[in-house]
């Protein structure tokens, strides 16, 4: 957690955007895998982190906006609790934590709530993502179900985003930190990765360092020799010489900022040529991607300009053919690069994507395209100095989606479906770094992974 000052000058930022009325965040309660005491690995809600800090469930923070005040709803522990889980600081010392004087039992909440409601007070919260919260926020504002996630706040949601979307500098070092536990991670991925062995093997090893840390990883491993399926949870095969294992991985701190890094290399630790010339295309694009950012220039131009990248390198190489420029501004770059170019990243690996991505992404200059592969980029908007993204282009060989294609006969002036169905066994290649956006152009953070053809054939030599 961070000093106290951090949350309660974060609320008081949260002021200045609205007008009136008070703001819930209900902490994320536990999550039963399969029956009430058996339950997953506890993760507190990102907004309720920002502005409460505290890492426990049963809470609920207030933030009143003509008062002044804040308010942190919960109970403290009875001796049941202690006897199973052992002693916990009362509500007292844990608001004090976090700069909160008003505790109240969370018995006094919904009389609280109606209070403010009777008053005519706007209650503003957040969209809920967990049917749990759902159902307590329908309880306490008394509001059919269905009408609650749509009557959500639009001014809150803008306001935390403007807030979150520039980091503070403890933010900074937090994901440089989560890069830094994701550099062991992905390089004991990489020393592992030697045919004969289960993905599964690799993958759970990986999981394990993010744990020993103190936390877990930031979302789910995405580890495969199948690395054309884009988020590939499966991870069942055997390792195979001529194949490319896609690791995309990342672990959250103690104080949860997520890493989220993508490498790809060859089973057995040599690139092959036919490996070799598709993975330059990707580095490049990667490369070229990262080298333009700066504040003030939009994410959809760095994702339209990789684009481009892969689509040359792909004419280079017979896959596609006829003017580029045209190619890319008809989409057909998409059947190898299917998705955008990256995302915001903070306390959410997919950052603030729960309070809606075009929220987070997009605004009344820039409107998400509907065309397939650049209607998948999540982040369109101009950057700005703070901001924390992702860059992490890709060339994949689809067998379905090429078949489909191909059987339509799209795009014929521009792909070479002849040449296409030779890599249908070559799976995908993705690069993936996370970068600070600053006035004058970019920081990659945290330590280095090897990303080079030469600096991953040497990690890897046995
Ligand atoms: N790391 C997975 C993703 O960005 O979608
Ligand atoms: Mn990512």
């Amino acid at each position: 957690m961070f000093k106290a000052e951090v949350y309660s000058n974060r609320r008081n930022e949260l002021r200045k955007h609205l007008d009136g009325g008070l703001a819930l965040f209900p902490a994320n309660n536990e999550s039963p895998m399969n029956y009430p005491h058996n339950t997953y690995h506890y993760r507190q809600d990102s907004n309720f982190l920002y502005f409460f800090g505290l890492d426990q469930p049963g809470l609920m923070g207030v933030i009143d906006f003509e008062s002044g005040e804040d308010y942190l709803f919960g109970d403290d522990l009875d001796l049941d609790d202690i006897i199973w889980m052992g002693q916990l600081p009362t509500m007292a010392t844990l608001g004090g934590q976090v700069g909160i004087k008003n505790i109240e039992a969370k018995s006094k909440l919904p009389g609280y709530i109606q209070d403010a409601l009777q008053k005519g007070r706007k209650v503003h919260y957040l969209p809920p993502y967990r049917h749990d919260t759902l159902l307590e926020l329908t309880e306490l504002i008394g509001m059919p179900y269905k009408e609650v996630g749509p009557g959500s706040s639009m001014a809150l949601i803008k306001a935390v985003i403007a807030l979150r979307s520039i980091k503070e500098i403890i933010e900074i070092e937090e994901i440089s930190k989560a890069v830094d536990i994701t550099w062991e991670m992905h390089t004991t991925a990489m020393k592992m990765a030697h045919p004969g062995i289960y993905e599964r093997e690799i993958a759970g090893r990986i999981e394990g360092i993010a744990i020993s840390h103190g936390t877990s990883v930031s979302f789910p491993i995405i580890l495969s020799m199948d690395g054309q399926t884009l988020h590939n949870h499966h991870h069942g095969n055997i390792l195979k010489e001529g194949r490319m294992m896609v690791t995309d991985a990342g672990a959250e701190t103690v104080n949860h900022y997520a890493g989220d890094i993508t490498r790809t290399v060859p089973v057995g630790g040599k690139f092959n040529q036919r490996q070799k010339e598709i993975y330059e295309i990707v580095l490049k694009a990667e490369n070229w991607s990262i080298d333009n950012i700066k504040s003030g220039i939009q994410n959809r131009e760095l994702h339209l300009g990789a684009a481009k990248i892969i689509a040359g390198g792909l004419k280079d190489l017979g896959l596609m053919k006829g003017d580029i420029d045209e190619a890319v501004a008809a989409g057909a770059h998409a059947m190898f690069f299917p998705h955008g170019l990256g995302h915001m990243m903070g306390l959410d690996v997919h950052d603030m994507e729960g309070l809606g991505e075009d929220n987070v992404g997009y605004n009344d200059a820039i409107k998400r395209s509907d065309q397939f592969g650049t209607a998948y980029l999540r982040l369109g908007k101009e950057l700005q100095t703070g901001n924390v993204i992702t860059v992490e282009p890709g060339i994949y060989f689809i067998p379905t989606l090429i078949d489909k294609w191909k059987s339509e006969g799209k795009f014929t002036e521009f792909i070479n479906y002849d040449k296409a169905e030779t890599y249908k066994d070559f799976g995908g290649i993705r690069i993936e770094d996370d970068v600070l956006v600053t006035e004058t152009g970019y920081r990659v953070l945290g330590k280095p992974i090897p990303k080079t053809i030469t600096d991953i054939e040497e990690i890897m030599k046995k």
